[in-house]
């Protein structure tokens, strides 16, 4: 895995991204689940620029994210003691909690919501920006509002180049190199009474649940809308097909034009056009899924067939987000014959 540091931006890099926010534009910047297209949470048509950019619906809220612990009371009301303690225990890091707002709190990031949804990245570049952006502490609630810097409904980037190929050579992009998890924050709602999981993510449940605990409770109809929450989100373009090992098996005895991520090696020719053996390490599948669906999304394959990883705990959030591309993919499957 990458070293922290390793690809850290400079401090003049940093200062100009802070400075670019500061004064109302959108910038890029990694943290250590995937990169964010942020932009000052306090101000309206920098927000907006977001939504414009994103091709987002307008009514789909964004993350805020602050500097820490200390911030949560500048952005939300009614903060139960539960939510107060996985901040203590799991921030900085990849949690986000959605609270009740502050009356302050712009409904261009809420979605016109009640809620706001909190997080304190760990990547050592978001933190450095969050520093930089906030400058002197002057009492006034600090944020950066950032959803992921994809287009609507397409996969998160992981990297600098990846933003690129999603928004072009215009976008300020502050690159601090490969996103250390690679999967987006776990979402947990403390605003509807006991807490909920609303999306899987980089903090496991298990890690939540003994903090809390308690079990954490399970989406429901009246969940709050979470575009990360569709059913065909994190989709490649390319129709994805979630397949078991023996379904794989299947669809390599005859030659096709599909692009294949697996558990294991290729026995004897591959029969396919590409073929990613991706890692038995769970974390390490997940920090590798998005930019390994590019590549096969890259590959020119008509499919791409994906060996399901097994259904077990420490999975939960690849098997999550592997469900979301395939659905997906199944939307665009409706145009063929
Ligand atoms: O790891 C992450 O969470 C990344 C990095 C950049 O922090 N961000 C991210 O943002 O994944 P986004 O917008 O792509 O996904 C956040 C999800 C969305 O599904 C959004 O609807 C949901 O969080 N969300 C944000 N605020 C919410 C709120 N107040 N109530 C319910 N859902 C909320
Ligand atoms: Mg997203």
């Amino acid at each position: 895995m990458t070293k922290a540091f390793e690809h850290m931006p400079t401090d003049a890099a940093v200062q100009r991204a802070a400075i670019s926010l500061q004064a109302g534009e959108v910038v890029a910047f990694p943290t250590e689940t995937v990169y964010g297209l942020g932009a000052d949470a306090t101000n309206a048509s920098a927000v907006r620029k977001i939504f414009a950019l994103k091709g987002r619906p307008a009514d789909h809220p964004l993350i805020v994210h602050v500097l820490g612990r200390g911030d949560i009371d500048d952005w939300a009301l009614d903060v139960p003691e539960a939510a107060r303690r996985l901040a203590e225990a799991l921030w900085p890091g990849p949690l986000t909690l959605i609270l009740r707002k502050a009356p302050h709190v712009l409904a261009e990031v809420t979605g016109g919501q009640d809620t706001v949804g909190l997080r304190s990245p760990a990547g050592v570049t978001a933190s450095a920006l969050l520093y930089a952006f906030r400058g002197p502490p002057r009492g006034a609630p600090c944020g950066i509002a950032a959803p992921s810097a994809n287009r609507f409904g397409h996969v998160s980037p992981t990297t600098a180049e990846h933003v690129r190929d999603e928004f072009g050579p215009d976008l300020t992009i502050l690159d601090g190199g490969p996103c250390e998890i690679g999967l987006e924050s776990t979402i947990v709602d403390f605003s509807r009474g006991a807490p909920v999981l609303l999306r899987p993510g980089g903090a496991s449940r298990a890690s939540i649940e003994r903090v809390l605990g308690a079990p954490l409770g399970e989406r429901d109809a009246q969940a709050p809308r979470a575009s990360g929450t569709l059913a065909a989100h994190y989709a490649p373009r390319t129709t994805l097909a979630l397949v078991t090992s023996a379904d794989l098996e299947a669809e390599l005895e005859t030659p096709a034009n599909v692009a294949v991520l697996a558990l294991r090696e290729p026995q004897g020719d591959i029969r396919v056009t590409s073929w990613i053996t991706a890692s038995s390490d769970p974390a390490r599948y997940g920090h590798d899924l998005y930019a390994n669906l590019r590549t096969l999304d890259a590959s020119g394959a008509k499919r791409i067939v994906v060996e399901a990883p097994p259904l077990l705990s420490a999975w939960e959030a690849v098997n999550d987000r592997l469900a979301r591309a395939a659905a997906g993919a199944r939307g665009l499957d409706d145009d063929e014959p």
